[in-house]
């Protein structure tokens, strides 16, 4: 079967899926995107990730094209026709098509585009053995809780953790840990707690970080929502990531040091079984 993408109101093979040069998305990085994890077939915190969608397309001024019923049924159409029951759909609108000028065109039309990744989340080897860390300057620019396309400095952040033998990058700025190059960073104190950084224009709004402090909070696990820095990471009894495509991910090591006793941790391990739970769940309440 042929790999199907959406293009602008099209369900196309991804060959036949072309976005014309003067598209601003490829010329300027002038577009936002989402990213939702499925599971068992279905669409996970898709709510929450329509709702950021819309905050970012309303911060950059970018018209909505599709209304949340809208968009959630070519998200489940996408994912039927590609017949994923597990990994990832990610979309993105540019403000649209138009010759080459700084300035908002008059009457571009948003090109949307949209395709599924198979992946496996629910078991995937890392959930068992943990990740990788390295830190890196945090260089992107200040408005970081639009989720735009631009991700220059998260490729490069990425990039120069894996060629360090890691698996992502927390990016750094005044000593302290912003996030991941793409996903939401977390410690665990010794006295377990968990330590996350509050939200602000310093990050983006993570959906997996907003489900797990809810279940987090349901289980009586104590939160800290403040600033923490690179030593006390080192020096953390458990860390971890969420993001949509990895769900919860434990941190064994922190630029070569291992964290804890450098295995996944037991906070760690309960939260990533809360949050697969809580994922599992609306696929047994419609069966
Ligand atoms: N990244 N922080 C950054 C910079 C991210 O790019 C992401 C997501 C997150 C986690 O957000 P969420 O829980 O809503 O996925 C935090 C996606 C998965 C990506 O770019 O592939």
């Amino acid at each position: 079967m042929s790999r199907i993408v959406f293009l602008n109101g099209s369900f196309l093979p991804i060959e036949e899926a072309k976005v014309p040069f003067m598209d601003r998305g490829f010329m300027f990085g002038d577009g936002v995107y989402e990213g939702i994890g499925v599971l068992n077939g279905r669409l996970i915190d898709n709510e929450a990730h329509l709702e950021r969608l819309e905050r970012s397309l309303a911060e950059v001024r970018i018209p909505n094209p599709y209304t949340r019923a809208e968009w959630t049924s070519l998200e489940e159409e996408l994912v039927r026709r590609n017949g994923m029951a597990e990994g990832f759909v990610y979309f993105q609108v540019t403000r649209g098509v138009a010759e080459r000028d700084f300035f908002f065109p008059d009457n571009a039309k948003p090109t949307v585009a949209m395709f599924t990744q198979a992946k496996s989340i629910a078991s995937a080897p890392a959930a068992e053995t943990g990740i990788a860390v390295v830190t890196v300057p945090d260089m992107r620019w200040e408005r970081r809780d639009i989720k735009s396309i631009n991700l220059l400095a998260q490729v490069l952040a990425k990039q120069a953790a894996k060629e360090a033998g890691a698996q992502e990058a927390w990016m750094v700025q005044d000593g302290y840990v912003t996030e991941g190059g793409s996903s939401s960073a977390f410690i665990v104190t010794k006295k377990g707690s968990i330590v996350v950084r509050p939200l602000s224009n310093a990050i983006l709004p993570g959906i997996t970080r907003k489900s797990l402090l809810r279940l987090s909070q349901e289980a009586g696990i104590a939160l800290e929502e403040r600033r923490f820095t690179v030593e006390e990471a080192y020096d953390a009894a458990e860390a971890f990531l969420t993001s949509a495509s990895n769900f919860v991910l434990p941190v064994v090591s922190i630029d070569g040091r291992p964290v804890g006793d450098g295995k996944p941790g037991p906070i760690t391990k309960r939260l990533r079984e809360l949050y697969l739970d809580m994922a599992r769940l609306p696929a047994i309440a419609a069966e």
